[in-house]
């Protein structure tokens, strides 16, 4: 379907497979021109030919490394100088199922790079632009391993919890220039993801893993609610609010002159 609505250009990266595609397909959709970033020129090119013929849209391929730092400061400059980028995807990840102690410190280390530095450093890129122009969006996909870290590998939880600290941070800081931040959650999702992290998906009970497609659909329905965080799987939003609610209680208590009567020392 043909869209007349103009939304500017939505940067996806990660958009040669799996959650990050559907991105392409569902902004595609909704009116955005793209550009595509991934190391796989022709998946990339492939569901660029497609979008482009089914939604009219201008579709834009860059094939990048993002754990390359020359490939990375090519997206960076994209993001600061295309003044057509209306809303940042940081999607591109990747995770590991092996224990925290049994995986290869170096592996870990490229994950770091990928899923919190790249994150990073693409964010700084595209802030200053949305500032100037009068605003943007940022979706990041963490997980819910950010707040459940004991579920997969540990560093993977960490980067993730990193994501969701720093769009937290992010919000607190850009709202006011309206920039709009989305931090997305998803639980056990079905795409190569889980092949490439060490455990095939036929491992993981089925009522645990939902559709890409579904994935992606609730949480655009949670960005056009204005949501921070989105937790697709979720049933009763209340389990959240509570949870932030409790995590606001101890804000004015955790940084104090005095040690908590439970540490002082008798001497
Ligand atoms: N699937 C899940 O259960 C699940 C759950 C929670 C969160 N997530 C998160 O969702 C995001 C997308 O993952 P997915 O599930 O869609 O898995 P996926 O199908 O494996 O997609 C990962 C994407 O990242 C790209 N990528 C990987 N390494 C890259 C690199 N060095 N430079 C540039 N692009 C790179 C891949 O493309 P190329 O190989 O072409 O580079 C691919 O397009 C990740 O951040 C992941 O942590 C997934």
């Amino acid at each position: 379907m043909v869209s007349n609505i103009q939304n500017g250009t939505a940067l996806i990266t990660g958009a040669s497979s799996g959650i990050g595609a559907i991105y392409a397909d569902r902004l595609a959709h909704r009116g955005y021109d793209l550009i595509l970033v991934a190391r796989n020129r022709d998946r990339l090119d492939r569901i660029a030919v497609r979008l482009a013929d089914e939604t009219g849209r201008t579709v834009e391929v860059i094939a990048a490394d993002l754990n390359d730092a020359s490939d990375l400061a090519r997206i960076e400059e994209v993001l600061r100088t295309d003044a057509s980028i209306t809303l940042l995807v940081n999607n591109a990840g990747v995770g590991a199922t092996a224990p925290l102690l049994a995986s290869d410190v170096n592996k870990m280390a490229d994950m770091i790079n990928l899923n919190v530095v790249a994150l990073t450093r693409l964010t700084y890129a595209a802030v200053p632009g949305f500032a100037t122009r009068g605003g943007g969006s940022i979706i990041n996909i963490a997980s819910i391993v950010g707040i459940a870290p004991e579920r997969l590998n540990g560093v993977y939880g960490g980067t993730k919890a990193f994501v969701l600290a720093f769009s937290q941070s992010l919000k607190q800081e850009l709202s006011e220039k309206n920039i709009r931040i989305q931090a997305v959650l998803p639980g056990a999702t079905a795409t190569d993801f889980w092949e490439i992290a060490g455990t095939p998906l036929a491992h993981l009970p089925g009522e645990i893993i939902m559709r890409s497609e579904d994935l992606v659909d609730a949480a655009l329905v949670g960005f056009d609610q204005g949501e921070l965080v989105t937790i697709p799987s979720l049933p009763d939003i209340a389990d959240w609010q509570e949870y932030e609610a409790a995590r606001q209680k101890l804000m004015p208590n955790l940084s104090k002159q005095e040690p908590a009567a439970r540490y002082r020392t008798s001497i």
